[in-house]
Parts: C-alpha cells; structure tokens; sequence
C-alpha cells in the first residue's frame, strides 16, 4: 500500500524541514516539488533565457534533460544526468522562478513527472499546489503557515549558519512577501489551502512540536 502526504504552503514557512524529517521517521521519500521549478529556471538562466520569453521557455522546455530519481526513501533531481546542488538556491533563481512557474506549459510539464512518480512510491510532497492540483486524493493534507517576519527571521538564521548572509533581514522579508504575492495571485494553481487541509501555524512552535503534530495526524492513515 502506498500513502501520499501532502504540504502546501508559503515560501519559507518550513515545509521542507518537517516534510525531511517526517519522510525519515516513516521511512519514505521526500518529493520537494519546488526543486523542478527551480531546476528548470536555473537551466534557462544558464541559456541565457529570460523569464518573460514564453515562446523561449516553450521551446527550451522540449530541450531540457530533467530527469526525478526515486526510491522507497529517496528522490534526487538531475539535470542532463548531474545531481542538482545548491545552484537552484542563488537569489537570481528564487527571483526568476515564481514568473517561469506561472505558465500552464510549465506545471503541466512538472506535474506530470511529480505524478508518475507518486504512483509507484509513497511520498511526503511539498509545494503550492500539491493538496489541491498535483495529489488531490492525498491521505493526508497539511497547509504550513507562518507570518511573514518569522518566515523572514529563520531565512535569515539559516543564511548565516550557512555564512551565506548576502541580503539583509529587511530584503529576506521584501522577497518572501514579493514571492508569496506571485504564487497567491497566479491564474493557474494558485498557493491555497485545499478545502480538506489542516492549517499547521508554525510561529510559535520548534521544528519538534510541527513533526509531532503532523505524525499525529498520518499516523490513524498508516
Ligand atoms: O518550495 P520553493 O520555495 O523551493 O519553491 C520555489 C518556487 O517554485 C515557488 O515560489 C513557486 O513559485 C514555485 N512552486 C510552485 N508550485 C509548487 C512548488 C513550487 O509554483 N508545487
């Protein structure tokens, strides 16, 4: 029997964190559906493309090698063969990818690998529209949210952690608010709480009490 689990939420509100941490304490795979959409901006940066040319990305598209390696407990993205790394993270992707992944050609593309995989493997997926587009019959469905300035305050923490402090508290917290309006305001797939998930504010809770909390709810499905 396989189970889909599945977290929407705004950018930084920790999905990612608690999806990992979750798919190891069950033993399945962690599917982190924004790392396609970042691969593929990522790709078309490379090739000089910018994100306003539809007929560009259109065409590209076709061209790209973007392949989702998966296992019981495993998921990788490669392009052209390569393992993805921390490339898909530069500012100049995260600003680029929320205008590329606004094209319907685009989430057909990504969506129709995200949902041939989740057929052979049980899978924790995390995104915008996953409860609500990509596994609407998820077991399971989780809206992670927080506010904007705690959002923007653990980017912050991470960057410095990671000595990676490029842009300050105040230019995290403008770009999340800038992204978030993006993917809320988009035609197609819009970021929203599908009409079956529990909202899960994280504000005032340590990464600990989200997993609980979220076990908690999976488990009565296993
Ligand atoms: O999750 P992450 O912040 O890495 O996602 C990067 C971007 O990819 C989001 O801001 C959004 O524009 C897009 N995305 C999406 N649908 C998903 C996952 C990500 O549109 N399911």
């Amino acid at each position: 029997m396989t189970i889909q689990i599945a977290i929407d939420g705004p950018a930084s509100s920790g999905k990612s964190t608690i999806a990992k941490q979750i798919a190891r304490q069950l033993n399945i795979a962690y599917v982190d559906s924004g790392a396609i959409y970042r691969t593929i901006t990522y790709a078309l940066l490379e090739n000089n493309i910018q994100p306003n040319d539809s007929e560009a990305i259109k065409e590209q598209l076709q061209q790209f090698d973007i392949e989702l390696m998966a296992d019981q407990d495993y998921f990788e993205v490669r392009l052209n063969q390569q393992p993805i790394g921390l490339e898909i993270r530069s500012e100049q992707v995260t600003a680029a990818v929320s205008e590329v992944s606004a094209y319907p050609f685009v989430r057909e593309y990504v969506n129709h690998k995200l949902q041939q995989l989740s057929r052979n493997y049980s899978v924790i997926m995390d995104g915008r529209d996953i409860g609500t587009v990509v596994l609407p019959e998820a077991e399971v469905k989780i809206f992670l949210t927080a506010s904007a300035e705690v959002r923007a305050q653990r980017r912050y923490e991470e960057n410095k952690q990671r000595n990676q402090l490029t842009q300050s508290y105040e230019d995290i917290l403008q770009a999340i608010i800038e992204r978030d309006r993006y993917d809320s305001n988009r035609k197609i797939a819009p970021l929203r709480k599908a009409e079956d998930a529990i909202e899960v504010d994280t504000s005032n809770l340590t990464v600990e009490e989200v997993v609980n909390k979220v076990i908690s709810m999976i488990q009565p499905q296993l």
